[in-house]
């Protein structure tokens, strides 16, 4: 194979060397302290967060009751992803995740992408999370009659924005009533705020103080850092179980007719948010190289996880559904809301402070997680390495934390990023789709013995015909979602317009067909095909926009592919030797 081949691939037996060769000769080495409690453990801390405490009232306002079937349907969806990250991650039980099963799959290219695309995930995700960390934090301080300045806890864009448009509404003569909260809000922050030399300094501080503390956690040891994160765990399953069992006393089931007041449109609307809050079990198999017994626990422990919280979820969308008219859900929390709402003030109290200790355990698998895929990509040479540099006393990789630490505080401090929410789900759902694609790939090219391996079932013709019935059931009896399908966003404008946002039902139309080609013609495996088709799905509701974004930062990665990775890898290197 020459070096110059972009889809150099690594076999499973030359990964698991390599890493045993790094272990004998690492003045530092990773170690193996993680049981299947802990990790079922590290997975709840890491999906029961900011997307059930928050976003869940947006979702549930838009599409009622019915969002906790979206809820049972996204979690199908992350189960078949699931038992694809299981095969992989006993087959290779490595630090990478999903960047290193592509490695062994697609080939360096693929790998690098996701690689990249894993930070992203990773990065923005706990930026959101940092943000709404110190929303909550701010909000309990308040509600302890504190007074916090405005200007230290918003973010600067938020504050800019606000005041801009509440002066524009001042000048025209308006109430500030026509402004929300929020820009409220960011105007006064923007007024009292200090500046030097003209600049305004506004910034989110306890945003950067949380991030600060987790990332100095996570740089100290994986044993601290498990031990701090199940005690988080069990504070938040008992709030959680809380909120269902006294909720469940101020159900009016009339609440609950009509079920999905709004249609599928209403329902889908809340796929991201939906979505974002079951990101998190992939993130523990990041830690393989710590567990006792990768090869057994992971795969059971993704599973439980995923069952464990569906079951919460689906309950507490029934129970906030229930308590209140689904169109008072939109607020930015809605759990402390609705005990509120009906003058249970201590149970609001309870949830505030149980968001924060939600939060902060989601902060602290995700910056546990992300600098092991740093790791992972140096240590193939695709990242310089210092990335891969393992501290001697505490053993955590010590450069790639600090580094993790910075990408996520600094942005924190100043950006708004509501928006990339949605930008986290799209990048995690490409992440299931590579490795549902890749499990398909390493079953025909790889014969290695993994201890878990995703059930063979032909999809032959199950697949074409689920695609067929799916495609009939809905033109007899619900053609609100073939509206739906093609009027994402309600586009309406000339040829062009209306293209661009149709283009990414189009295409699902087109690939999903094709997929069912490749497997009615080679027989695949049914569960990866239904992860690639469900998650494919997923990543069409999340419209246009986000989609751009998304590429926009691949290209970046490539930029840095092509610049420094390509010619610094080191399986390339040890190609071009080869073929000398
Ligand atoms: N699932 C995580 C959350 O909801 C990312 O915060």
């Amino acid at each position: 194979m020459k070096n110059t081949n972009l889809f150099r691939r690594k076999t499973v037996d030359q990964i698991l060397a390599e890493v045993k060769l790094q272990e004998d000769h690492a003045s530092g080495e990773l170690v193996r302290n993680l049981t299947l409690r802990d990790l079922v453990s590290m997975g709840i801390a890491a999906i029961i967060g900011a997307g059930i405490f928050s976003t869940i009232g947006n979702a549930s306002a838009a599409g009622g009751p019915a969002v906790s079937l979206l809820f049972i349907f996204t979690a199908i969806a992350c189960v078949f992803s699931a038992m694809c990250y299981a095969q992989f991650a006993s087959t290779i039980p490595i630090s990478g995740s999903a960047y290193t099963y592509a490695y062994a799959s697609f080939g360096e290219l693929v790998a690098w992408i996701i690689g990249w695309d894993l930070l992203m995930e990773y990065a923005i995700g706990n930026i959101a999370v940092a943000i709404s960390w110190s929303d909550y934090f701010t909000g309990l301080l308040v509600g302890m009659g504190l007074d916090v300045p405005l200007y230290l806890t918003m973010d600067f864009l938020s504050a800019s924005r606000g005041h801009d448009v509440v002066t524009e509404l001042l000048n025209q003569g308006k109430p500030l009533s026509e402004a929300s909260a929020l820009q409220v809000a960011g105007y006064e922050a923007w007024n009292t705020a200090p500046s030097i030399g003209g600049l305004k300094l506004v910034a989110d501080l306890p945003a950067l103080l949380i991030t600060f503390f987790v990332t100095v956690l996570v740089y100290i040891g994986i044993k601290e850092s498990k031990t701090t994160g199940n005690i988080l765990v069990l504070i938040k399953l008992v709030v959680v179980l809380l909120v269902i069992a006294v909720g469940s006393f101020y159900i009016q089931p009339s609440n609950w007719s009509p079920f999905a007041p709004n249609g599928i449109s209403g329902v889908l609307k809340g796929v991201s948010a939906v979505f974002f809050s079951y990101i998190g079990f992939d993130a523990i198999s990041t830690t393989a190289e710590e567990c006792k017994n990768p090869q057994r626990d992971l795969p059971k422990a993704m599973l439980y996880t995923l069952l464990i919280c569906t079951v919460l979820y689906v309950l507490i969308t029934l129970v906030l559904t229930g308590m209140v008219n689904y169109t008072e859900l939109a607020v930015g929390d809605p759990l402390a809301f609705v005990f509120d709402r009906v003058n249970l003030n201590f149970m609001a109290g309870i949830i505030s402070v149980s968001a924060i200790v939600a939060l902060t355990s989601v902060l602290l698998v995700f910056q546990l997680g992300q600098p092991r895929i740093w790791m992972s990509m140096s240590r193939d040479g695709l990242l310089p390495k210092a990335f891969s540099k393992i501290h001697p006393r505490f053993n955590t990789p010590s450069f790639s934390t600090v580094v993790t630490g910075l990408v996520v505080a600094i942005p924190a401090l100043f950006m708004n990023l509501t928006e990339v929410t949605d930008l986290t789900s799209i990048g995690t759902l490409f992440a299931f789709v590579l490795v549902c694609g890749g499990v398909l790939l390493l079953d025909k090219t790889e014969k290695v013995p993994g201890r878990f391996k995703v059930p063979y079932i032909n999809g032959k013709y199950i697949v074409p015909a689920l695609l067929m019935g799916i495609t009939l059931y809905i033109f007899l009896n619900n053609r609100e979602m073939i509206t739906h399908f093609f009027t994402i966003n309600q586009v309406e404008g000339n040829f062009w317009d209306v293209l661009e946002h149709k283009i990414l039902a189009i295409l699902f139309i087109v690939v999903s067909i094709w997929i069912s080609w490749l497997t009615f013609s080679k027989n695949l495996s049914l569960i990866p095909v239904l992860g690639l088709l469900t998650n494919l799905y997923l990543m069409t509701e999340l419209g246009i926009t986000n989609w751009s974004r998304f590429l926009a930062w691949l290209l970046l990665g490539l930029v840095i592919y092509f610049s420094y990775s390509y010619r610094n890898s080191k399986l390339g290197k040890l190609q071009h030797r080869t073929n000398r």
